[in-house]
């Protein structure tokens, strides 16, 4: 952990301006992050998200001169498209069948929980299967970028790209909605973001 407590983290993690040019991050790197990232809560714990790694440079300038302009993405050592699937639902054997055969679940409980996942996506249709990809794959997104700054890493999220072109660009199928675009790498220290102004508590919490 490179910071000695949360608090200190959280302090810590910024939306990056701009990169520093030429820093490679490899993929053994990035597993690291992600290993962590699979303990994100999700609904059911159906875990909605995928996450599109674009490192190769050919590709992150191909996916910037058609869908994300923005210099950072130039500067990054990787984009990532954070998908969600609206789809999820559909893993729910794959993901409650384990913990029937290990004796967490009995044949009765197992089923039950099958059948209300079904019964609750299929029932609340299209427009709910959308947001609870871009809920569960924004909430993902989050410790994503909480971890990689504990790593070391800085990021920026950012919506600043065009999904349909990018989802056209890497044949992304339609089940997934691209949910958010996070670029990282290591902060140009000559063009640090400034913290803006913070809504105090007082005014974004209510208590009833
Ligand atoms: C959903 C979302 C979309 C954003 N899109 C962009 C973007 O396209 N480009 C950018 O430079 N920053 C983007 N940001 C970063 C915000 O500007 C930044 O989070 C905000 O100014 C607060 O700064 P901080 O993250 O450094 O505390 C985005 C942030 C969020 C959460």
């Amino acid at each position: 952990m490179a910071y000695s407590s949360f608090n200190e983290l959280i302090n810590a993690r910024k939306s990056s301006n701009n990169f520093l040019e030429g820093i490679e991050i490899t993929e053994e790197q990035l597993n690291e992050i992600f290993t962590e990232v699979m303990l994100a809560p999700s609904c059911f714990n159906l875990q909605h998200v995928k996450y599109l790694v674009i490192k190769d440079k050919t590709m992150k300038e191909l996916f910037r001169d058609k869908a994300s302009p923005q210099y950072k993405v130039h500067t990054s050592s990787a984009a990532i498209i954070v998908l969600g699937n609206k789809k999820a639902y559909k893993d729910a054997e794959r993901i409650y069948e384990p913990m029937k055969m290990l004796g967490m679940l009995d044949e009765i409980s197992y089923a039950k929980t099958i059948q209300d996942i079904y019964a609750m996506y299929e029932g609340r249709g299209e427009n709910f299967m959308r947001d609870e990809a871009i809920r569960n794959a924004s909430i993902s997104a989050m410790m994503f970028m909480l971890i990689a700054k504990d790593k070391g890493w800085d990021t920026c999220p950012m919506m600043g790209f065009n999904a349909e072109v990018t989802k056209k660009l890497f044949h992304i199928e339609d089940d997934y909605e691209p949910v958010l675009l996070i670029t990282i790498g290591k902060e140009d220290p000559n063009n640090i973001r400034l913290r803006g102004y913070r809504k105090p508590v007082g005014e974004f919490v209510e208590y009833i």
